[in-house]
C-alpha cells in the first residue's frame, strides 16, 4: 500500500502508531456499556465467552424443531453473515422470533462461541433480542434467492443488502480512498472545481442546461429567451468535467486532481455510459504525455492493487459469482506494464486482424467500443494505451503534434470496459489554442480566463480523466455500469 497506511478495525494506522482512532472501543469498555460490535470485528476478533451485542438486518432464519432458530445477521460491515442462535430460553422466544425474518433489523446481546460450523469460526449465542423494524416476508422483495440486476437496479433503495451491491458498495470506498491517498502521497492537491458552469469543456455541447426561468410560461408564450433574466444571467449548465478549472490551479499550485461528479447529457444506452457520473481528473505541470501516460499507468496499478489488498473478501466474491477471470485480469494489470502504441498502429491492427466489427474503422474516425475492447481483451490481453490520436476528432484543449494531424491525446483500455481514461497534453501555445477553439466553432472570448492562463506565464502541462464507475466495471467484472453507482442515472431514469 502506497502511504504505509493501514486500516484495520481500530482504525487507520501508520506503521509507527495510530493516525486516527476512528471505531476503537476496548473490550471491557464494550461490554460494560453494551456498545454494538461491528460483524466485520466480531468474525475477525470476538473470543469464544465474550459477551457482546450485535445489530444488523437478517438474511435468514432457521427454526429447529428441538426449539432453537439460526438466524444469519449481516450489518453491511463485511460479506460474510454472523449465525446467531436464539433458544426458546432467551426472554421473549415466543412472543418476538415470529418478527425474526429475512430484511427485519434486529439487536442481539449474546456470549461468543466456537462454532461447530466450518465456514465460520464463532457464532453468537444470543440473551436477548430487539426487533427494531419487521419486514412483512409477503412483500419484502428481497428474498433468500438469486434476484436479476435488472430487478435489483428497480429498488435501489433495498439492493445494498444484497451480497453483490454491499460488496460492490465497499469495493467503490476502498478505490476512492485509495484514490485520495495516491495522489496525496505525491504531494498533490485535491481542488474542488464547480459542477455548475457556463462553459463546455469538451466543446461536445452535451450539457445538461440549469435555469430558474419558468419553462412553462416560456412555452406559452414562445418568444425568444432572455437568458440575461436567468439566474446566472446566462445560460448554465452542469459540468461535463472539472479539467479547466483544474489547469488554472496546475498553473499556480502545482500538481493537483478533481474528484467529483460530472455529467453527460449524451444519449447512449450502453453498458458503459452514465447520465451523471464521478470523475477523477489529476493536471501536472511541467509533464509531457510520456509523463502523464507513466502517472496513468501507476495510478491505475496502483489502485487495483489496493482494492485486492484491502478487499479480498468481496473480490474472492466477485472471481466466483460474476467473473472466473476476475482476480487473474486484475493481477495481469499489477504485475506487468501497460503496451503503449500509436493511435495509427492501432488503426493498422485492427484493420490487419480480419475481424467483423458493427463500426468499420478508417484512419481519422474515433474508436468504438468493439475496437477498444478487441485490442485490449483480444489482441493484447493487457491494458494498452493508445496515443496520438487524429486532431480532428479530439478537444481543442489537447497539444497539437508537428504533424499538423494528431494531438497528444491518449486514452488507456482496459478489457471488459475498453476506454477508462482519456488524458492529454494541453497546448499550451495562445495562438494555436484560439485557432484550435474557433476550428471546433467555439468563441474564444467566452474562455477569456481560460486562454489568459496562456498568455501569462504559459508552461508544457497534462492531465487526464478516469471514469470512477468505469473503474469500478473493471475491478468488479460487473458488467453494467449501472451497477457500479448506487443510483444511475440514465436517459429516462432518475428514480431515487
Ligand atoms: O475522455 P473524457 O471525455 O475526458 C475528459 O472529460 C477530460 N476533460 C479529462 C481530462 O483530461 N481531465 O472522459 C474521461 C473518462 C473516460 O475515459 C471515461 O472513463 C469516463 O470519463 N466517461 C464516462 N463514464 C461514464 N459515463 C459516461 N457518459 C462517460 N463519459 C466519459
Amino acid at each position: 500500500m502506497s502511504a504505509g497506511l493501514q486500516f484495520t478495525d481500530s482504525g487507520w494506522h501508520t506503521k509507527k502508531g495510530n493516525l486516527y482512532e476512528t471505531n476503537s472501543i476496548s473490550k471491557q469498555e464494550s461490554s460494560a456499556r453494551m456498545i454494538r460490535t461491528k460483524i466485520k470485528s466480531a468474525l475477525s476478533a470476538s473470543q469464544s465467552g465474550e459477551t457482546i451485542k450485535v445489530c444488523g438486518w437478517v438474511r435468514t432464519r432457521r427454526d429447529s424443531k428441538s426449539g432453537f432458530s439460526f438466524v444469519e445477521l449481516n450489518d453491511g460491515s463485511c460479506m460474510a453473515n454472523l449465525q446467531v442462535v436464539i433458544d426458546q430460553s432467551v426472554p421473549d422466544y415466543e412472543a418476538m422470533i415470529k418478527d425474526v425474518t429475512t430484511g427485519a433489523s434486529v439487536a442481539i446481546n449474546g456470549k461468543v462461541h466456537e462454532s461447530p460450523g466450518k465456514n465460520q469460526r464463532i457464532e453468537l449465542h444470543a440473551e436477548s433480542f430487539h426487533v427494531y423494524g419487521t419486514a412483512d416476508p409477503e412483500t419484502y422483495p428481497l428474498q433468500k434467492k438469486r434476484h436479476s440486476f435488472e430487478f435489483l437496479r428497480e429498488i435501489a433503495h433495498l439492493r445494498p443488502r444484497t451480497n453483490t451491491f454491499g460488496a460492490i458498495t465497499r469495493v467503490r470506498n476502498e478505490a476512492a480512498t485509495s484514490i485520495h491517498r495516491f495522489f496525496q502521497s505525491r504531494g498533490f492537491v485535491y481542488i474542488q472545481t464547480p459542477i455548475i458552469t457556463t462553459s463546455d469543456c469538451e466543446g461536445a455541447g452535451e450539457m445538461f442546461q440549469v435555469t430558474t426561468l419558468d419553462l412553462k410560461r416560456l412555452a406559452q408564450v414562445q418568444t425568444e429567451i432572455d437568458f440575461s433574466q436567468d439566474f446566472f444571467g446566462k445560460p448554465a449548465s452542469l459540468t461535463v468535467s472539472g479539467q479547466l478549472e483544474a489547469e488554472i490551479f496546475a498553473t499556480s499550485i502545482g500538481e493537483c486532481y478533481t474528484f467529483g461528479p460530472t455529467f453527460r447529457a449524451e444519449n447512449s444506452n450502453t453498458s458503459r455510459h452514465l447520465a451523471e457520473f464521478w470523475m477523477v481528473e489529476p493536471e501536472m505541470p511541467f509533464y509531457d504525455l510520456e509523463d502523464n501516460m507513466a502517472l496513468a499507468e501507476s495510478f491505475v496499478r496502483t489502485v487495483v492493487g489496493d482494492v485486492l489488498e484491502n478487499c479480498s473478501e468481496d473480490m474472492e466474491f466477485f472471481n466466483k459469482r460474476i467473473d472466473k477471470t476476475t482476480l487473474e485480469t486484475l493481477r495481469n494489470i499489477t504485475d506487468n506494464e501497460f503496451i503503449r502504441i500509436s493511435y495509427t498502429e492501432a488503426i493498422k491492427i485492427i484493420k490487419a486482424s480480419g475481424k467483423k466489427f458493427d463500426f468499420p474503422i478508417e484512419w481519422g474516425s474515433d474508436m468504438q467500443s468493439e475496437h477498444e475492447r478487441f485490442l485490449t481483451e483480444e489482441h493484447f490481453k493487457q491494458p494498452v494505451i493508445v496515443y496520438g490520436y487524429p486532431r480532428t476528432i479530439k478537444p481543442f484543449y489537447m497539444r497539437c503534434n508537428d504533424d499538423g494531424k494528431t494531438v497528444c491525446a491518449m486514452d488507456v483500455l482496459v478489457p471488459g470496459v475498453g476506454e477508462i481514461i482519456g488524458g492529454s497534453q494541453r497546448e499550451e501555445r495562445y495562438d494555436v489554442l484560439v485557432d484550435r477553439m474557433k476550428e471546433g466553432g467555439l468563441n474564444p472570448d467566452e474562455y477569456w480566463w481560460y486562454t489568459d492562463l496562456r498568455k501569462y506565464g504559459t508552461v508544457p502541462h497534462s492531465g487526464f480523466g478516469l471514469g470512477f464507475e468505469r473503474l469500478i466495471q473493471l475491478i468488479t467484472s460487473m458488467t453494467n455500469i449501472r451497477d457500479c453507482i448506487p443510483f444511475p442515472r440514465t436517459p429516462k431514469n432518475a428514480e431515487f
